[in-house]
This record gives structure tokens, C-alpha cells and sequence, in this order.
């Protein structure tokens, strides 16, 4: 069901680093298109004052986008507020109900650590300041299955579901868009894309950099509670779901949230941790650190479509370089007509998911000359820059409009928990491999049984 527009947006954690790499950016670009225009109350415990504010969310702005629109700028800056206050002090609330005082329905987004959140849900609901308003919070919802049901019990306490906002920005990305609209708006699809055509399904998220300076984030997370719980299991939903019927916020939901149930809960022989060389020494890493910063799994999905058919997921730091990709492998002819087939990866749909957008066919055709050989080619469904939306433009606009459909519910983030967190607790050997290859060797053998990772080439193939 859609809600009211929201009539002010409130940003907790407006002196953090979220806000100023992707909440403000969003802001000038929405302000720009005019496609909001709306107070924006800033909070934080930095002491600062409006102007000061205001000054922030200028550099935010134009340190993404250099050329940003002068005008839109200065639009925003005229409905900047400011409140600096103590997350735990009853008088921040006060100062922000005062803020509010023209707003029925405020969107709170939460840009903060989730050890804040019960002290700003308090504090929101004590003021008046939650009601007739919607929560936006990122991830990390919580760091397993328990604190992330924990989590839940403290926004439902104060919110109702349909309330609650939760970001990944994965799916606020074109790109994921269009996967779940190539998959649903061809009807050739449907008769193939199952396990007696489908031999195997791998999704990369690769990035050629470290932790950087978020090593004592990252000491708390690893690749698996990073980006594979997430945004890695929501892409899967969209490529393995059954069609929704009907076309609301919730039907998509629905279906994602069933395909995650389907699911089997990981056990430690279809997990490879790795660990690049070199990660011990960065900044708020522990010397003897055991975190992945490196992961394959394979999972196995226990429904009628995808039953026998693993599906291969690996995301790593440090790896040649940075791209996300999805390959649904196809099986191969039954009879070898023309001698041998091409090894491997001969039929296959590439979904490419960033730095492009690609969604590609991998054909068999004859190569030129006397000999009937093979060589493989790619038919393009579509290949396009990254001139589209970003996710953050994307999904505060939803929010901000009360539209739930590219927010995690509350059952999918439980189920996609539930398939990780017998091996956050099992955790097994982690394997060294040197920055600049794909992972430990160990992750090559793992997947050796269905012809191996498929080559994910760098930007622009
Ligand atoms: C974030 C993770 O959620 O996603 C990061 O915390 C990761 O570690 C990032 O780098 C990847 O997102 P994208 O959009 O760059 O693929």
C-alpha cells in the first residue's frame, strides 16, 4: 500500500561519510530534477551551526559532480535546517519536533551505526517526531540472524513494516532493474530458464581495491556479511524468483522473499574464505585477523525450477579488477554433431551489472574456413553506459515518495540471514592469496566440477 509523500526529510548522521559521499549528492540531483523539494533537517553531534551545514552538503555536491546545477544548489541550501544534539538527550528531539513543526509526515533516515538506532527510536518516539512518519536505515541490519531479528523487534516497536525503509543500494541499481525486466517482459525465457536447461549460475562482485581506510569496519563484517547476505542473495532473488502476480510493491517482495527461503543454509564445504595478502597490515586490522576478504559459496535452491542446479557466488577485495557479473550457463547439445563442442560456457546469458550495463548471449557459431569448429560469440541484448539514475537518487526518491518496492522487507533480510549464519558461526580455514589474483586457488577447485569461473573481462568487454 503507498503512503503519503513525505513532506520533510531528516538525516541522522548528517556529519558522516555516507551522508556526504551518496545522501547529498542524491539531494542536489533530486533538487536538480526538481523531483523533490522539500526541508532537509540535518542531525548530528558535530556542533555545527546551519551555515556550517550548509557548506557540507555543498562540498558533498559538487565534489560528485563538479558542474552541478548552481540553481538547484542553491534551492536545497534554502531548506537546509540543522539540529546538534546527543542521539541520547530528549532535548535533540525537542529541538528537531520544533524543526518539524510544519511537517506531518517526516522521513527519518537513519545514515548512522545500528548501535544508535534504539537510542534515536526512543527518542523519536518519545518527542511526537515518529508520527505519520516513515524510517529509512541501512545496512548492516544487524551482524546474524538474532541481532538482525533483534533489530527488527526495536524499528517495530516504534514503526509499522510498511514504515520502514531498508537500503541496498543493489537494488536501487538500473542495471538490476533491468535483469528483473528482461526476466519477466520475454516470453523465450520462461521455457528455458529452468534446471533442465540451466547447468549452473555464478555471480562475481569483484573489486580490484582494499578495505582502505574502513579496515575496522570491515574487522566487523568480511565479504560474506558485507555483500553477500545482501546485495549478492537480492540479485539472486531477482534472477531465480517465480513471476509476481500482479505488479504492487509487495508481489515482487513476495516472490523474492520465497525464492530466499528455498534456499539451503550454507555449511562450511560449500564455503571458500580468502584473505589477501597484506590485510593484516591495514589501519584497524587485527594482526592475526581472521576475516574473509574473499568468498565463494554455492548454494542449491530446493524448489521445482532449480533443484541440482548450484549457483556459485564470489566476491572479493584485491581481485584484478572491479566489476559485477551474473552468467546463467546453459547445457550443452545433447549429441556433439560437429565433434567436439567448445569446452565450456559455450550457451550463456551475461548480465553485466556495473561499472556497464550488459545483457549479452553467448552463442556457438561456425568459425570461417573449411573445418566445422566452433568459436564462441555474443549477441547484445543491451549494453549502455552509466548514464542512468544512481541507486541513492533512486531509492530516496522512493522513499521520500512512500513507495516500498526496491526496499529489503523484513522477511527476505531473515531468510537471507538464515542461509548464511551457520557459517558465520562454523567460520573453517581462511586461505591467503596475493592482491591483483582472483582468490585463493582453493575457490578455483570448488567450482571445477561445472567447468569454472567463467573469465569476468574488465570494463568495457
Ligand atoms: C557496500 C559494501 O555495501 O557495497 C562495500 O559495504 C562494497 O564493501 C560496496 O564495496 C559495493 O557496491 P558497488 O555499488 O560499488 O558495487
Amino acid at each position: 500500500m503507498k503512503s503519503a509523500a513525505a513532506d520533510a526529510l531528516v538525516i541522522f548522521g548528517a556529519s558522516g561519510d555516507l551522508a556526504f559521499r551518496k545522501i547529498f549528492p542524491a539531494l542536489q540531483a533530486l533538487f536538480a530534477r526538481r523531483q523533490i523539494d522539500l526541508p532537509v533537517i540535518g542531525v548530528a553531534r558535530t556542533a555545527l551551526d546551519r551555515q556550517a551545514f550548509a557548506r557540507r552538503v555543498r562540498e558533498a555536491a559538487l565534489a560528485a559532480d563538479p558542474g552541478a546545477d548552481a540553481a538547484a544548489l542553491a534551492r536545497l541550501e534554502a531548506r537546509l535546517d540543522f539540529v546538534a544534539g546527543d542521539y541520547g538527550d530528549p532535548a535533540t528531539y525537542e529541538r528537531l519536533r520544533i524543526a518539524l513543526v510544519r511537517s506531518a509526515h517526516p522521513l527519518h533516515y537513519l545514515a548512522i551505526p545500528p548501535s544508535l538506532f534504539p537510542a534515536v527510536i526512543k527518542g523519536l518516539e518519545q518527542s511526537g517526531a515518529a508520527r505519520g512518519a516513515r524510517i529509512v536505515v541501512e545496512k548492516p541490519f544487524g551482524r546474524d540472524l538474532a541481532g538482525a531479528r533483534a533489530l527488527n523487534r526495536v524499528l517495530h516497536g516504534v514503526f509499522r513494516e510498511r514504515e520502514v525503509f531498508r537500503i541496498d543500494h543493489y537494488l536501487g541499481k538500473e542495471a538490476v532493474q533491468n535483469l528483473l525486466y528482461f526476466r519477466f517482459a520475454n516470453s523465450f525465457l520462461e521455457p528455458v530458464w529452468n534446471r533442465i536447461y540451466i547447468d549452473n549460475v555464478q555471480i562475481t562482485l569483484a573489486e580490484n581495491f582494499g578495505v582502505g581506510s574502513r579496515g575496522h569496519f570491515y574487522e566487523e563484517a568480511g565479504a560474506i556479511r558485507d555483500v553477500i547476505q545482501n546485495h549478492l542473495l537480492q540479485v539472486l532473488a531477482c534472477l531465480a524468483m517465480e513471476p509476481p502476480t500482479g505488479s504492487d510493491d509487495e508481489a515482487i517482495r513476495d516472490e523474492k522473499a520465497r525464492l530466499l527461503r528455498a534456499i539451503e543454509p550454507l555449511d562450511s564445504r560449500n564455503v571458500v574464505r580468502g584473505q589477501y595478502l597484506g590485510y593484516r597490515q591495514e589501519a584497524g586490522v587485527a594482526a592475526d585477523s581472521r576475516v574473509e576478504t574473499f568468498a565463494a559459496v554455492r548454494l542449491s535452491i530446493a524448489n521445482w525450477r532449480w533443484a541440482g542446479v548450484p549457483f556459485y557466488l564470489r566476491a572479493g577485495k584485491q581481485l584484478p579488477l572491479s566489476a559485477t557479473e551474473v552468467l546463467v550457463e546453459f547445457r550443452g547439445p545433447p549429441q556433439a554433431v560437429f565433434g567436439e563442442h567448445h569446452p565450456g560456457h559455450g550457451n550463456y546469458l551475461r548480465f553485466r551489472l556495473s561499472p556497464e550495463v550488459v545483457i549479452a548471449m553467448g552463442v556457438q557459431v561456425k568459425a570461417s574456413g573449411d573445418t566445422l569448429m566452433g568459436e564462441t560469440t555474443e549477441l547484445f541484448a543491451t549494453h549502455q553506459g552509466s548514464g542512468a539514475a544512481g541507486p541513492y537518487e533512486r531509492l530516496l526518491l522512493d522513499a521520500v515518495r512512500g513507495d516500498g518496492g526496491l526496499f529489503a522487507r523484513e522477511d527476505e533480510v531473515d531468510a537471507a540471514w538464515r542461509i548464511v549464519d551457520p557459517v558465520l558461526a562454523d567460520h573453517g580455514p581462511v586461505y591467503p592469496y596475493a592482491a591483483g589474483s582472483w582468490g585463493p586457488e582453493e575457490a578455483n577447485r570448488f567450482i571445477q566440477r561445472n567447468g569454472g569461473w567463467h573469465r569476468t573481462a574488465g570494463s568495457g568487454k
